[in-house]
């Protein structure tokens, strides 16, 4: 007994990264758009740094992406050829409401997502719609201060109404808000969050985040309201933090990191505000202003399952002078002695994942979706313009036999497997192109230059065997 018989593989990717065509047929402008490449990236992606249109001499990869938007057909027709059951990709709000604040929607931009959820359709393939991965109009920022104000929630509602209504029949899996723990590490980035002189930071954030929290559970009521066959999930970036030792000291402060991250989907599961960030807010003299009727709203309109992102674990060590950190995604971690890393640092840890599956699901009881996974590699082409990805191989084959120990010996309730950049697209936290992750080549540099052609790399033969055989042929 292996992945259930209606295990939904697929691949994943998020508009910012893939769609390019940020200024085609009306869409307006983003948070998302105006994070350059180069030593500027995280400070701005931080809000420690306020850039909120192009500038002279910035390159902007999220402009072109990978042209998605003009070749979804040809992408769609790859991905079905790999025997895809599903394909994660994300709305950009600016196609549909270009300001946010527009009463009507931008016809144009329906229809595009229209034309690609048909075309998944098309070939079997059930779209898995991310509402919001990272972007925020950037009008609402220079109006409103992005999430930190309560008028966001009644604008977001509006886009999901929208959505849910017109895409009725044609999407039933939806998630709604990408990594929802990246507020806390990436306030920019993640949510238009920008710091202003003498802010408590963390006060902005948590705020902020009883905002979206609320967004996320008007999103689930409205899907559920418009369409009751509808499945929304949260979306947690996770991968658990180990103790560096086994004095108690480093174990508890492992229990206190991974409390962090679990926060926004405590409530996105459960319900509720849970004591433990009720004690911290309390501690660090953070209050969270609310209105009558939020904590029903959190209570009445949980998740039906819950999504998260795997690429590592972490290791956290509470003596200050083990200070030996290699990067991770979104923020650092101390070097775990027994794994390998990822050119970019990235520490490999196949085990984590069947950690992470069991942990959440044992906190949640609520069926899982691993909707990212995967490895962030430079691959070169041979004398024969092919790209023999054998080291995505391992690290991918690794992972899945983990996951399958999750659901067959552990008995974790597991919907599908979704890898990252399934097609090769712009890195998130780099806005690099190098950190290729897809199974498709795309050819594009750093610099925007390239063709753009697509060619199968050695995976995509590989993974399509995977998925033929339902996780049984891994190697
Ligand atoms: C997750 C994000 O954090 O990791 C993606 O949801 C991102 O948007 C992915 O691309 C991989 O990270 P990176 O930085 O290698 O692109």
């Amino acid at each position: 007994m292996g992945f259930r018989s209606d295990f939904l593989w697929g691949g994943a990717t998020a508009a910012n990264q893939f769609e390019g065509g940020y200024n085609q047929d009306g869409r307006g402008l983003a948070n998302v758009d105006v994070v350059p490449q180069g030593d500027k990236r995280k400070d701005i992606s931080h809000g420690k740094i306020k850039m909120l249109d192009f500038e002279e001499g910035y390159y902007y990869p999220a402009q072109k992406g990978v042209d998605f938007y003009n070749r979804y057909k040809e992408d769609i027709a790859l991905l079905a050829e790999m025997g895809f059951k599903t394909f994660r990709l994300s709305i950009a709000w600016t196609r549909i409401y270009p300001t946010g604040e527009e009463v009507t929607p931008n016809e144009e931009g329906l229809v595009f997502y229209e034309r690609v959820f048909k075309e998944c359709k098309k070939y079997g393939i059930e779209p898995l719609v991310t509402l919001t991965h990272f972007d925020i109009p950037i009008h609402l920022i220079q109006k409103y201060g992005s999430w930190r104000s309560r008028e966001v929630i009644e604008l977001y509602k509006k886009l999901c109404a929208t959505l849910f209504t017109r895409y009725k029949g044609l999407v039933t899996y939806w998630i709604t808000f990408n990594e929802i723990n990246m507020i806390l590490h990436s306030p920019f980035m993640g949510a238009g969050l920008v710091f202003e002189e003498g802010e408590n930071p963390e006060q902005v954030k948590y705020q902020a985040g009883h905002h979206v929290l609320l967004a996320s559970a008007w999103a689930t009521k409205i899907a559920h309201e418009i369409d009751p066959n509808n499945k929304v999930g949260c979306m947690l970036a996770g991968g658990n933090n180990y103790p560096y030792s086994s004095r108690p000291e480093d174990y508890f402060l492992a229990i206190e990191k991974d409390r962090e991250n679990y926060f926004f989907i405590d409530v996105q599961a459960k319900g509720f505000y849970p004591n433990y960030a009720k004690k911290k807010f309390e501690r660090e003299g953070i209050h969270i202003e609310m209105q009558e009727g939020d904590l029903k709203l959190l209570a009445e309109n949980t998740v039906d399952y819950v999504s998260f992102s795997y690429y590592s674990s972490r290791v956290v060590c509470s003596d200050p002078s083990v200070s030996q950190e290699t990067a991770g995604n979104i923020y650092k971690s101390i070097k775990n002695p027994y794994l390998e890393s990822s050119e970019w640092g990235w520490q490999i840890d196949p085990l984590g994942l069947r950690s992470a599956l069991n942990q959440l699901f044992i906190r949640y009881d609520k069926p899982l979706f691993v909707v990212e996974n995967g490895l962030g590699a430079i691959d070169k082409p041979d004398e024969n313009g092919k790209i023999n990805d054998d080291y995505r191989i391992n690290y991918l084959r690794e992972h899945i036999r983990e996951m399958k120990n999750a659901v067959e010996v552990d008995g974790v309730d597991l919907l599908g497997y979704t890898t990252w950049g399934c097609i090769d697209l712009i890195s998130a936290s780099t806005g690099q192109m190098s950190k290729r992750y897809g199974f498709i080549y795309v050819d594009l540099d750093d610099n925007g230059n390239g063709t753009m052609e697509r060619t199968k790399k050695k995976s995509f033969e590989w993974y399509k065997q995977v998925i033929a055989s339902n996780g049984e042929q891994l190697d």
